[in-house]
Parts: C-alpha cells; structure tokens; sequence
C-alpha cells in the first residue's frame, strides 16, 4: 500500500499525453493500487496515473459513498458514445484552487483493460460519468480548467482556500510551462 504526493499544477506532466500501459507489467499493478490508495486517502472521487507523476494511461473513479456507485479502475480507456451534454461543478486534486462549471456528456460508453487485462465495456451515466470523463482528460493532458467556457465567469474560488494564481492566467501559464 502506498498513498502518494498528488501532483499540483503548473507541473508539466498535468500537460502530458499519457503512454498505454501493459497490464501483465508489475508496474501496473504497483500503479493500480497506489491509485487506489491515494485515491482512498484524498478528499477527491478520482485520481489519474499523471496525478501522481506517472504519465500512463490509467485511472480511478471512486464514487461509493453515492448510492449504486462502485470503485472503477480502467487501463489504456477510450470513449466509445457519449450523449446529453449539462453542465456541472467539477474541481481536481491538482488545482485545489478553483472549482468551475464545465459542461460534459452525461451518458456515456467507454471500454478499455480491468487491471486482470480483460476487455471491459462500461455504461455510466451523471455524476459517475463526468468523472470518468475528468479522469481520461487528464491521459491527454486536459485539465478542467481547459473545458470552461468562460475562464472569468464560470471558475469560482473554492472556499477558504487562497488561490495560487488568477484563473484569468491560466492560458497564459500553460503557455508557459509548454514551451
Ligand atoms: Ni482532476
């Protein structure tokens, strides 16, 4: 068992297009559990392999304290529909700074590896949805911040907490840390 340091942004794996990975490496699996257990010892309801400084193509979305909703871990994930866009409030253990209202598909199939490496297809819909989506996002590299809007109306600051930087600058600072 091992809870690990969550990346923060501006650190560019954030930014990162994650790699696939090998489910029969004992890497992944080292991978899978730490993703659990971090995931486990966070405020958040999910966690991606980027988060926690490993640019591969897995993730986790635990939402059990919502009733009928299970633990999710996916490896190498792609998004096969998706349907009934809405808008939401989403926030991300790597910008602790800000929540903001993003708008997403809310029903949605994906398929992708169970971390035994068998082929799963999986039908999710609402909350669980947006964050199946928020994670793989962050494999490309995407961040909530980037599916805004409005970066001036639509991020909020989350309470008690002081942000790091103007949301404003956002753009401006992954400008930044790309080139
Ligand atoms: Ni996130």
């Amino acid at each position: 068992m091992a809870v690990r340091e969550i990346v923060l942004f501006p650190d560019p794996i954030l930014k990162t297009v994650c790699e696939p990975v090998d489910p029969a490496d004992p890497a992944t699996q080292q991978l899978v559990q730490d993703l659990i257990d971090t995931v486990a010892a966070s405020p958040g309801v999910g966690l991606a392999a980027p988060q926690i400084g490993v640019a591969k193509r897995a993730f986790v979305v635990d939402v059990r304290p919502k009733p009928g909703a299970g633990l999710l871990v996916l490896l190498n994930p792609e998004i096969v529909s998706a349907s009934g866009p809405k808008t939401g409030r989403e926030g991300c253990l790597s910008i602790p700074d800000f929540t903001a209202k993003v708008r997403r598909p809310q029903e949605i199939v994906i398929r992708g590896l169970n971390p035994d490496g068998h082929s799963v297809v999986i039908h999710s819909s609402d909350f669980e949805a947006v964050c199946i989506q928020h994670e793989m996002d962050h494999l490309d590299g995407i961040l909530f911040l980037d599916r805004v809007a409005s970066l001036k109306r639509d991020v909020f600051r989350r309470k008690g907490f002081e942000p790091r930087f103007d949301a404003r600058e956002y753009p401006r600072i992954v400008g930044e840390e790309n080139s």
